[in-house]
């Protein structure tokens, strides 16, 4: 059976040659980077060449990454960390109602530390209105944290000029960007955006799971999450999952590598597919705006339990997902599509399909006429029960 993959906003199959470089340090390189003798200083030259990388690819100093164990643990040192760190300053943090749940989570411990958290309300593309963010800010608001590209719908945040908007009004308020689904495919820079704290993760550009960093700007103050070592000047203790981040580095250099021209080819997947869908499938929605990330379309079939639907792809070969992954295992309809205002019945009508610069159009012809087939098999049986 051919297996045809598209669910990469949930996490991405790691390149044979990241593979390769982290089965050649755990196998040859696998001494502690804090030991003092030869073996800890060679396995020391992976995070430091890996921080090189990331620091090259967001034009920052190499000393402002810091190694976690991926975007969840990244997203919370910015937000617990700079809150506990300024709670003096003040207890006002603002984000929006859209954003990964390891912001939104973090946001809810914090409230239950007595911080208050505005969550802005978005349009109907999912688009956090600029104006919004500047009427909300408070002289004692810590931070602001909009994420770039949503997980779900692709919608891509104003953050340059929610940046500029932010610091023009308030120069203390930190700025936070999540840019776990943009980094590698996007240009991620927190100095055009005035960011002073930036989320990335290694397996949504085909590196490991369990290995992220945060960009944290010189001279921001952060409270660790954890205590026991001084590895990541003590932000971030513990022994560094040194494989993984020498597959990191390893996976950002591909990354970038035609990285437009990667682009280009997911934009044309995304359009055959969008086409096809538009001409064979009647009762259609798409919830991606149609500026939104070309890597990711989400649209509801009227009458079909997108549930249903994804086992019933998964029986063909293919792989895609309801909302996000973080969403599929809860009963609960998508926080990202109540926010853009779909009705409960949509959302449970929905998929989301994300690709690849790997995938192929052979795959999307494939994906195409099974999805035709299952989505008229299961309105029929539907309209069978009515
Ligand atoms: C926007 C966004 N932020 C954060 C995360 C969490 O990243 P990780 O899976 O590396 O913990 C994800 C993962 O899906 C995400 O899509």
């Amino acid at each position: 059976m051919q297996k045809v993959y598209l669910d990469h906003s949930a996490t991405t199959p790691v390149l044979p040659e990241v593979a390769r470089v982290m089965q050649e340090v755990m196998l040859h390189d696998f001494g502690n980077p804090s030991s003092l003798h030869t073996m800890g200083v060679s396995a020391e030259r992976h995070l430091t060449k890996t921080r090189q990388i990331l620091a090259q690819a967001l034009a920052v100093k190499a000393e402002e990454i810091i190694f976690t164990s991926g975007g969840t643990e990244a997203n919370n040192l910015a937000l617990k960390g700079t809150a506990r760190r300024l709670k003096r300053r003040g207890h006002h943090l603002m984000t929006t109602q859209v954003e990964h749940p390891s912001v939104l989570y973090a946001c809810k411990a914090l409230e239950a530390e007595g911080f208050e958290v505005t969550y802005l309300p978005v349009d109907r593309n999912g688009q956090v209105a600029v104006s919004d963010v500047v009427a909300n800010l408070r002289p004692e608001t810590l931070l602001v944290s909009i994420m770039h590209v949503n997980n779900e719908v692709g919608t891509i945040m104003p953050v340059t000029e929610i940046g500029r908007a932010v610091k023009a009004k308030n120069p203390q308020t930190l700025f936070h960007v999540d840019a776990v689904q943009s980094f590698g495919k996007f240009p991620v820079t927190p100095a055009t955006w005035q960011a002073d704290l930036v989320t990335v993760s290694a397996h949504k550009i085909h590196g490991p799971k369990g290995c992220g960093a945060l960009y944290c700007r010189e001279g921001v103050l952060l409270e660790p999450l954890l205590h026991g070592g001084d590895q990541e000047r003590g932000l971030r203790p513990g022994t560094e999952n040194v494989a993984a981040i020498a597959g990191f580095g390893r996976a950002a250099l591909l990354a970038q590598e035609d990285r437009e021209q990667k682009l280009e080819k997911i934009k044309t997947l995304k359009e055959l597919l969008v086409e096809g869908i538009c001409n064979y499938i009647p009762g259609i929605t798409i919830n991606s705006p149609p500026e939104g990330a070309p890597q990711i379309l989400n649209i509801t079939f009227a009458d079909v339990k997108g549930e249903v639907l994804v086992h019933a792809l998964a029986e063909a070969g293919i792989y895609v997902s309801t909302g996000s992954a973080c969403h599929s295992h809860r009963a609960d309809p998508s926080h990202v599509l109540l926010a853009m205002q779909r009705k409960p019945q949509e959302i449970e009508a929905t998929l989301r399909f994300s690709f690849s610069a790997y995938n192929t159009e052979a795959e999307i012809d494939y994906t195409l006429e099974k999805l035709r087939q299952a989505v008229e098999t299961l309105r029929l049986v539907t309209r069978r029960k009515r």
